[in-house]
């Protein structure tokens, strides 16, 4: 690869807890009576959380509910996904990630994180995986979510790097989009290699060292 700088999103590239957020969405859909399923869950993919109950809320034909009990669902879903999340090790990570991880870095490559997540320091904090980035960039630090280019436009001006030296690796067609309108080049992982939207795809993880 000829990128300068790999800016990695987290939930369902590093580490497998988009299932986590899947789980935790639908023990709060069946809690309230919403109907919610897999495949509504692939829209989630990349975008807030806030943004994420209102996908889910298309299905449900009930009384609205208030911008007040909005808040208080988001806040029940993250409290059960946290949860899962304080149960995550290091053991969370394969070795394929960490090994491809070392090898980027030993060639001399730029590495961040760019999440969209609130939780994505608690997460790389339980899974030992901070340090093998320069710079993270994540929800808390922007206004406006993928696929607007916020987050990796950050991340690239954390490592110092222009954003055509970046490579974006994505599972979310949301990411996807938002490293192309930030003029930078995507890798496309799980979910988002289907949509054919990338410029890589990425059959193993592992194959970042070979395009
Ligand atoms: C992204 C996930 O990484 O983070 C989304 O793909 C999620 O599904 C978003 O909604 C926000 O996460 P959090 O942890 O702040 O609720
Ligand atoms: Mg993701």
């Amino acid at each position: 690869m000829d990128a300068e700088a790999v800016i990695f999103d987290l939930d369902g590239v590093l580490v497998h807890t988009d299932r986590f957020h899947y789980l935790a969405w639908k023990k709060l859909s069946d809690e309230k009576g919403i109907y919610f399923d897999e495949e509504i869950n692939q829209r989630l993919r990349g975008v807030s959380r806030e943004q994420s109950l209102e996908i889910i809320l298309e299905r449900y034909e009930g009384e609205p509910f208030s911008p007040e009990e909005k808040k208080e669902m988001a806040a029940e879903k993250n409290g059960i996904y946290r949860e899962y999340l304080s149960g995550m090790t290091p053991g969370d990570v394969t070795e394929e990630v960490r090994e491809t991880l070392t090898e980027l870095k030993k060639r001399g490559l730029c590495l961040a994180v760019g999440s969209s997540s609130k939780n994505a320091g608690f997460i790389l904090e339980k899974t030992e995986l901070r340090d093998f980035f320069d710079a993270v960039s994540d929800g808390t630090m922007i206004t406006k979510t993928k696929p607007d280019p916020e987050v990796f436009l950050l991340a690239a001006k954390l490592l110092n790097k222009t954003p055509e030296k970046c490579l974006i690796v994505e599972d979310a067609d949301a990411g996807i989009e938002a490293g192309k309108r930030g003029g930078m080049r995507t890798a496309a992982y799980g979910e988002a290699a289907k949509s054919g939207k990338a410029d890589y795809i990425l059959r193993h993880f592992s194959d970042l060292l070979i395009i």
